[in-house]
């Protein structure tokens, strides 16, 4: 990721819609599919902490993992307890020492090399009877500016995460696009974006919405029982729950 995103990441997220938006979603899917109490997450690729020290914390104690030191300094500013420096290829952990493992778009990213390789070593880490809750981006026709600024290897969709689950082992239990109601409107910035290139990369965390950034975020977390319960046709996000 451009070094920049961090710190952009970090004052951003606790007020932009797409963050707040998601929060709800998120905890819609764990609260169906892995209620309190999970004694051990870890959030592979926890980025700037702000999951992990927030509502994750409300279902166990949580590890986060990232490659990048600035990410885990803008951690440390959240008061993260438990913080490991390490590649989600390479993880410093024993077999079945967490419950539930998160990965929120962590998967995509050149750094990590291979995505069947990073979901062997998260399926090692889980309890035989662990989780796994994964959100990657969805389709790669959709790539953007974003992608670039974020350095995206890879674009998902339903299918290709249920192959990725099942070929390292999970069983699906859940699978569904997310930022679903929005998509149109996503589509339309995306692709304007191929016909009227902007001069820089520039992040879409770095666009205000302004007066419409509750709006947005009451549309997507409006999203949230629908995500949980059933399956979304489609979506700017790929949703997914994995058992061991
Ligand atoms: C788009 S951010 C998402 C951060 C966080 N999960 C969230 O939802 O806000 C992707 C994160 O993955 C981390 N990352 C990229 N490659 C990684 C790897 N191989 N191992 C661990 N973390 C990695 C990046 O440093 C970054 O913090």
């Amino acid at each position: 990721m451009d070094p920049n995103e961090y710190e952009l990441m970090y004052q951003v997220e606790e007020r932009h819609w797409w963050y707040q938006g998601m929060e709800v979603v998120t905890r819609a899917v764990l609260n169906r599919w892995a209620p309190i109490p999970q004694p051990r997450i870890l959030d592979a690729g926890c980025g700037t902490g702000a999951a992990m020290t927030t509502y994750l914390a409300e279902y166990g104690k949580v590890t986060g993992v990232d490659l990048y030191p600035q990410a885990l300094d803008f951690c440390r500013k959240r008061k993260a307890l438990r913080l490991v420096r390490a590649s989600v290829l390479n993880l410093p952990f024993a077999p079945a020492s967490f419950e539930l493992v998160t990965s929120f778009d962590v998967l995509y990213e050149r750094a990590v090399s291979s995505d069947a390789a990073a979901m062997t070593e998260l399926f090692r880490v889980l309890t035989p009877t662990g989780r796994i809750l994964l959100r990657l981006p969805a389709y790669d026709w959709l790539r953007g500016q974003h992608d670039k600024r974020v350095h995206t290897n890879r674009r998902y969709t339903k299918k290709l995460v249920k192959e990725l689950l099942e070929q390292s082992g999970f069983v699906v239990e859940h699978l569904s696009y997310a930022n679903t109601w929005l998509f149109p409107l996503a589509v339309v910035k995306r692709l304007g974006e191929r016909i009227f290139p902007p001069k820089d990369n520039q992040s879409d965390l770095a666009m205000n919405a302004g007066i419409f950034n509750n709006l947005l975020k009451f549309i997507l977390a409006s999203e949230a029982p629908f995500a949980a319960h059933t399956s979304l046709p489609y979506g700017l996000s790929v949703i997914a729950v994995g058992r061991k």
